[in-house]
């Protein structure tokens, strides 16, 4: 296997603390098919902190290479042999990336553990976008999530999926909303929660998610004109009450997507929320951000 220690990247140095809060998923946990991770302790994440032993086993899913667009003309994923590709990708929302010797796109944050594309079809960035809709419920009075059960691992998650080539993100976060609960609404009015990198299982030190989310909170009048109907890829939909452990255990980095969204709802008050229901948004945040009781 190559070694991407050759990284010659100018990654800037908030990296590293960056790296702490988001490279947690990415390097503790891996969808059942992948071997397991090589351990990279916090200190040696960043590429240019030398770490001689790192030798990350190599895994591309057998899906992935069924899809390899140069020789399947419906696949999804890159070839292989990334010298069959135009050109390789210098940049995405985290920045400039850092590369390897061949010049290979490298994990912004640093190390995972991982080589190879794993389950991701993309060298480099792997596009995702994720709608944000919530409500207030009038029956109980909690503040809730339109959210899909994802068949994959059974979590609950923001109805969110990944962007077509060529497709604006707009276009994707209605999309991806209407396939996988059935409701239709124009996501380019929503507010702008989040634009980067996203700490995945599935993310590897060539291969990662990056995500747009976008929020819309809609009026219990107008919630209650929407008929939910679960798409193929989830098992179910539901509006999900949000409390500190249902948001904590939502699916990969959609906790901080969802604090966030809450951030700004209580800062800005962006969709004219009432007193008492912005008082409901505070609550939770303050739950959220003092620990993990609840
Ligand atoms: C999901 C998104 C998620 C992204 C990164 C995609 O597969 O559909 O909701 O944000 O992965 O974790």
């Amino acid at each position: 296997m190559d070694n991407p220690e050759k990284a010659d990247n100018g990654a800037p140095a908030d990296r590293r603390d960056h790296s702490r809060g988001w490279h947690i998923k990415a390097r503790n946990e891996r969808p059942p098919e992948y071997p397991a991770r090589f351990p990279v302790p916090d200190e040696l994440v960043p590429w240019e902190t030398d770490y001689p032993e790192y030798l990350p086993p190599y895994y591309v899913s057998p899906v992935v290479l069924a899809n390899d667009s140069s020789l399947n003309p419906k696949g999804w994923a890159d070839p292989e042999d990334t010298s069959l590709l135009d050109a390789l990708p210098f940049e995405s929302f985290s920045g400039r990336l850092p590369r390897d010797g061949q010049g290979r796109p490298l994990n912004p944050i640093g190390r995972t553990g991982i080589a190879g594309r794993g389950l991701l079809g993309k060298w480099g960035p792997n596009y995702a976008a994720d709608p944000i809709i919530t409500r207030i419920s009038r029956a109980t009075g909690s503040l809730e999530l339109l959210a899909v059960q994802r068949r994959d691992n059974g979590q609950w998650a923001i109805p969110g999926g990944m962007v077509d080539r060529g497709e604006e993100v707009s276009r994707t976060l209605s999309r991806e909303l209407h396939e996988e609960t059935g409701v239709l609404l124009e996501m380019e009015q929503g507010r702008l929660i989040y634009r980067g990198y996203v700490d995945d299982p599935r993310n590897t030190d060539y291969s990662w998610m990056e995500t747009t989310a976008k929020h819309l909170h809609l009026s219990p009048e107008v919630a209650a004109l929407m008929n939910l109907r679960a798409g193929d890829d989830a098992r179910a939909v539901r509006w999900l009450p949000l409390t500190p452990k249902t948001v904590r255990d939502l699916y990969a980095s959609h906790c901080a997507l969802i604090t966030e969204a809450l951030a700004g709802m209580a800062r800005l008050n962006p969709f004219g929320l009432s007193e008492e229901d912005l008082e409901t948004v505070a609550h939770l945040l303050r739950s959220l951000r003092e620990g993990p009781a609840g």
